[in-house]
């Protein structure tokens, strides 16, 4: 029973960073395969390492040559450690240069898929491996390689040039991958990892949003005492709303959220985040209707950074004056979440506050610690977690939405008037696409007001009216994006039913626009 009840320590796995582009793609695939990890600077030391306890290290590849004065080396006591390590690409470099093996420029560099031959069947490598063909491609992208294999070693696999594309010591549970197993262009690149993970490492695949929830209930608990309160706002979007449903879980009354209705949301958003939470939550749910008091705070603004800056510095201000006048809260929590930390250069366990993310200017400036649940979690994780608490689709499948709303998709200077039409043009938008059944497929689609007045004829007379645009892209990560090839039948539903149900809207484009040049807001 005692034994049932002790607290199970949790796989990890350490991922340390020596700045390759796919670092992030690696801590990704590693929590695809459900085992924990962290991904760490380069050069943390063996001792800090150590003390994770950590079932296995992984080194990312990077832009760096082994064998150059100033080259990003890791600690070198954690090749004897008797902790399992993986190095793909540039790890596998160091790997081979750091254990007495050659690394060299190679004769001719690798881009790009390469087939590679395996010759010594290995754990690494399931039966899956050997049998089917396809999966003996990899991923390369290298100049330098790794010309003599270091003493305990064994050449695993070659590329078709030669080169040597794995290698491996068994009894000291030492890999190196030349290819990038986490990519998705290396077919077998995930059996690898998991082979890695489950079978080299022992991990088992337990990394699940249950466990999760679990582990961060008692993590909140831990440090808010048996009495200290929490404080929240809540913006309606995912990551707000799971920190919001984590800390009714483990705080119950003791945790107090604050939604700033800015009235810059998207038609029934507001209305629905007051619905959901003050139904769902146990303590205090505070809804501050500051419509007007943003409306006249943006009157005669019409440069987009200025909205922006307006907006936030006015949300902050909303906030903490309620949060303040609260009385004895301890605790601002936060929807900061795994990539935010890692963006900031932070992956060493300090706090971090990503402006964006940020609602309280510094928190410790009002005498408020910091609770950021979400830290260890990528947005798909955070999703997964929020459908595990029970939050409802609307809030979990919401397309990304701007902090400062529909401000910034009304060109020019922001008013009631146009907020109201903006939210009736743009809710007749998401109707058609979501009944057409298009929304999943898409990032984001919305419409414009575009600051624009023509002439139309409507009836028998002539109508002078606002221009609307629609813009619907597909993208992968909001960095690029493509504008989404709409049926026409589908434009033309949405174009009769806007004009029609708004008769002030004159006309209706489309916004045939990638990114670049373009970008996907329109200011
Ligand atoms: P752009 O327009 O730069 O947008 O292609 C990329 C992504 O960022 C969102 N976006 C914002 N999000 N505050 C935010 O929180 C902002 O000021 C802001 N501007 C753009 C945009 O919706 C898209 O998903």
């Amino acid at each position: 029973m005692a034994q049932e009840l002790r607290h199970r320590k949790r796989e990890t796995i350490i991922i340390l960073d020596f700045g390759g582009q796919y670092s992030m793609l690696i801590a990704r695939r590693v929590r695809e395969a459900k085992v924990y990890c962290e991904l760490l600077p380069y050069d943390t030391p063996w001792e800090k390492i150590r003390r994770l306890s950590p079932n296995g290290i992984i080194l990312t590849g990077g832009p760096a040559s082994v064998y150059l004065e100033g080259a990003p080396r890791c600690d070198p006591a954690l090749f004897g450690g008797g902790i399992p390590v993986l190095g793909i690409c540039y790890g596998m470099q160091l790997l081979g240069m750091e254990l007495g093996g050659r690394v060299e420029q190679g004769s001719r560099s690798e881009f790009g898929r390469t087939a590679f031959v395996l010759s010594d069947p290995d754990p690494l490598f399931s039966d899956a491996c050997f049998e089917d063909e396809s999966c003996r491609y990899g991923w390369m992208s290298h100049q330098d390689e790794v010309r003599e294999v270091p003493p305990g070693f064994t050449v695993l696999a070659r590329s078709e040039n030669g080169t040597v594309a794995a290698m491996g010591d068994r009894a000291r549970r030492l890999y190196g991958l030349q290819f990038h197993p986490e990519v998705y262009h290396t077919p077998g690149g995930m059996q690898i990892l998991k082979r890695y993970l489950y079978d080299v490492c022992g991990c088992s695949p337990s990394w699940t949003p249950r466990d999760f929830i679990r582990s961060a209930v008692k993590q909140i608990r831990q440090a808010a005492g048996p009495e200290q309160r929490v404080v929240c706002a809540l913006s309606g979007g995912v990551d707000s709303s799971v920190v919001a449903f984590l800390l009714d879980q483990a705080l119950g009354e003791r945790f107090v959220s604050i939604f700033v209705d800015h009235g810059l949301l998207r038609k029934g958003e507001a209305r629905q985040v007051i619905d959901l939470f003050s139904r769902r939550l146990q303590g205090e749910f505070i809804h501050i209707d500051a419509r007007d008091r943003f409306l006249n705070r943006l009157r005669g603004v019409t440069d987009p950074e200025a909205k922006r800056r307006i907006i936030g510095a006015e949300f902050i201000a909303v906030f903490w004056e309620k949060a303040l006048s609260l009385g004895e809260i301890d605790f601002l929590a936060q929807g900061t979440i795994y990539p935010d930390v890692i963006e900031s250069g932070s992956t060493t366990g300090a706090a971090v506050i990503k402006s964006h993310h940020n609602v309280g200017g510094l928190p410790e400036q009002h005498g408020f610690k910091l609770i950021e649940p979400l830290r260890e979690l990528f947005k798909d994780e955070v999703r997964l977690v929020g459908k595990e608490l029970g939050l409802p689709d609307s809030i979990l499948k919401r397309q990304p939405f701007p902090g400062p709303g529909l401000a910034v998709r009304i060109i020019g200077e922001v008013t009631a008037e146009k907020l109201a039409l903006l939210q009736e043009a743009d809710a007749i938008f998401r109707e058609e696409v979501e009944r057409a059944g298009l929304a999943g497929g898409l990032w984001q689609f919305f419409a414009v007001l575009t600051g624009i007045n023509v002439v139309g004829v409507k009836g028998d007379n002539r109508h002078y009216g606002p221009v609307v645009a629609l813009r619907a892209v597909t993208s992968e990560d909001a960095m690029t994006a493509d504008w989404a090839r709409l049926p026409f039948d589908l434009l033309e539903r949405v174009s009769t039913r806007i004009t029609g149900e708004i008769p002030t809207l004159a006309r209706i484009v489309y916004d045939i626009t990638s990114k670049p040049p373009g970008t996907i807001e329109w200011e």
